[in-house]
């Protein structure tokens, strides 16, 4: 019988994808090959989730919490949800502002989906996390790129953002502690970035879902600090800072009635998240501080370890990242395509990295490593790294 096979949806074409999974999928398949590689290409933290999450789960389980709970999430997880950012955030939300979603990538999707019309601009870091801008493009938005360049800590230069506002933006997308390079917006950042938001009637979407990984200062909130509630969608969850990526749990926090148009989305495609996953992020949300800082510790370990040793290696220079748990090290003297030198370094070194200008084209010349390994394998990475990058240069 002839196969048949129909159009995908013209939209589809504009659906980006994220190189974390596509890269993954290829060190697996290389893996399966029986070759050893270093994983440096996912971001998600290395270290099991804390004892009592996984008991709060055990216990919902065993009470039989296994039935759909209502769209936006259980009452319970959304009112500790709003304590929780009333606490860490100094904000004074209610239940009505929160909504649950599997991950805090699906919040980010319906968020867009819920605000974005055809043409209008969304301001987006270059680089960033791909999702923004693949959903953005996906709704028939025009995303418009914003460099964060190393010379200046991969922070914005607030010149560069005004000069891309025009009469149809819409929104600005705020990534602190950022992936992919670990820049982190200062509070002076803050108070400016706000001050251009409310002269140009701006909606901000502050993804602060990194927060527990600052290093070098405390964490300043955008939402925080100077989040104007009626016009800022926070974006966080569980994936990780409790090494939570597989359980599936994100939430947004907005004014009620992005909040209604949310739900509505989550009601339409996934209908809930996971009951007992809900109740497990109420103790991850209450519970004992002491297995995040533990990572937290590690994390700091592992940054100072491997950006002294990409320091080492000729031809690569690396900022020290504030936050998030990667480094964003600048290989342009080695090749200026990253992609390549990402290939080179998956095949020939066995060491998993994503190129920089897989998150835009300002990545274009950067490496992404996530240090959420080992540090027997972060040195044993370095090693295979210098000695490749000298074969690469000859
Ligand atoms: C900046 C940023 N936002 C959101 C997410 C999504 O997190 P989740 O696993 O909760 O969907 C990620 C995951 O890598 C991320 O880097």
């Amino acid at each position: 019988m002839q196969a048949t096979t129909f159009a995908l949806a013209d939209s589809m074409r504009r659906l980006g994808t994220e190189s974390a999974f596509v890269v993954l999928a290829r060190a697996k398949a290389l893996e399966a090959q029986g070759r050893d590689i270093i994983h440096l290409e996912i971001g998600e933290p290395d270290f099991n989730t804390p004892e009592h999450i996984k008991e709060a789960a055990l216990r919902s389980l065993a009470a039989n919490r296994t039935h759909y709970t209502p769209a936006s999430g259980t009452l319970e997880l959304r009112s500790t949800i709003a304590e929780y950012v009333n606490r860490t955030r100094g904000a004074n939300v209610g239940i009505e502002n929160v909504v649950v979603s599997p991950g805090a990538k699906p919040m980010i999707a319906c968020v867009l989906m819920a605000l974005l019309n055809p043409g209008d601009e969304i301001i987006i870091p270059d680089p960033a996390y791909p999702a923004y801008r693949s959903i953005a493009t996906y709704v028939g938005a025009v995303p418009v790129p914003v460099p964060l360049l190393e010379a200046r800590d991969f922070r914005f230069e607030i010149s560069a953002l005004e000069a891309a506002i025009t009469p149809r933006t819409k929104m600005l997308v705020l990534n602190s502690p950022h992936n992919p390079t670990g820049g982190i917006l200062t509070p002076q950042d803050i108070v400016q970035i706000a001050d251009i938001v409310r002269k140009n009637d701006l909606l901000v979407i502050s993804d602060e879902i990194y927060n527990s990984h600052c290093y070098d200062c405390d964490f300043s909130s955008y939402y925080g600090l100077a989040g104007l509630p009626e016009r800022t969608i926070l974006i966080d969850g569980c994936s990780k800072a409790w090494a939570m990526t597989g359980w599936r749990l994100g939430y947004g926090v907005m004014p009620s009635y992005i909040a209604d148009a949310v739900g509505a989305l989550i009601l339409n495609t996934v209908s809930c998240t996971a009951t007992f996953v809900q109740d497990a992020a109420i103790a991850a949300l209450t519970g004992p501080t002491g297995p995040v800082e533990a990572m937290h510790a590690e994390f700091l370990r592992r940054r100072d370890l491997l950006v002294s040793g990409l320091r080492d290696i000729p031809g690569v220079t690396c900022r020290m990242p504030g936050g998030a748990f990667y480094v964003f090290p600048n290989t342009s003297a080695i090749d200026s395509d990253d992609i390549a030198l990402a290939n080179a370094l998956l095949d020939d070194g066995g060491v998993a990295v994503l190129g920089g200008s897989t998150f835009g084209r300002y990545g274009r010349g950067y490496l992404r490593l996530s240090y959420a390994n080992s540090e027997d394998n972060l040195r044993a990475a370095l090693s295979r790294m210098k000695a490749l990058f000298a074969r690469y240069r000859n």
